[in-house]
């Protein structure tokens, strides 16, 4: 084989090493809780079941929190001048992710599981297999875009009786370093999403 073939090769399978995008379902975008039910249902919990979600929960939930919601590409929540300049990832236990919502998939960052990270002084946090984390440079509204897609995601999860909170207790830089984001960028909350733990 020559030199220049396995050069290739090898950059390929470089490149490639993290390509365990998890391609989703369609999301459904009707039915669920009448709206008021969830509103008034929405609660925070902490007793999580470790088992993963479905493709079809985890794809619903991620299409709430942050979905294309319209042919001229606008989102499920709203964003300043709508520069959609915040990121959805999500940690699994096989690794970490960011949704891309055209794709409908979760790009595969690392294959890493970091959910250790954001439960070191929570350790309830690390039964949920699922975490969002909302991630921005945008120091001005960034805060508030997440707070809309947490709000969004949270209404999902009491109408799909699904377990959730909202996070700010966790290391922000260890999590930072450990995404490898731009120094600008950051991870400004997190919500772990889970089934309700067994009785
Ligand atoms: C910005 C924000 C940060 C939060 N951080 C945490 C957290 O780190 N750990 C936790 O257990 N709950 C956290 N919570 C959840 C709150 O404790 C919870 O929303 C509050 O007690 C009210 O309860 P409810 O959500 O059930 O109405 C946070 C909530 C928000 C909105």
């Amino acid at each position: 084989m020559n030199k220049f073939v396995l050069a290739a090769m090898m950059l390929l399978s470089a490149s490639s090493s993290f390509a365990a995008d998890i391609k989703l379902p369609e999301p459904s975008t009707s039915g669920g809780m009448p709206l008021m039910e969830a509103i008034a249902t929405r609660r925070s919990g902490r007793a999580f079941d470790t088992k993963m979600l479905s493709d079809k929960h985890l794809s619903d939930l991620l299409w709430a929190t942050w979905g294309i919601s319209s042919e001229d590409g606008k989102r499920v929540v709203p964003t300043a001048r709508n520069r959609q300049d915040i990121d959805l990832y999500v940690l699994l236990p096989s690794g970490s992710y960011r949704y891309d919502a055209k794709a409908n998939l979760l790009k595969q960052l690392g294959d890493k599981d970091l959910r250790y990270i954001l439960a070191k002084d929570q350790k309830f946090a690390l039964d949920a297999p699922v975490h969002l984390l909302f991630v921005t440079k945008d120091k001005k509204y960034g805060e508030m875009h997440a707070g809309s897609m947490y709000q969004n995601a949270s209404l999902y999860c009491a109408s799909e009786n699904l377990k959730c909170v909202v996070r700010g207790l966790y290391d922000r830089a260890e999590i930072k370093q450990a995404l490898n984001l731009d120094a600008d960028t950051e991870v400004v909350m997190t919500e772990a999403v889970a089934y309700p733990k067994a009785q």
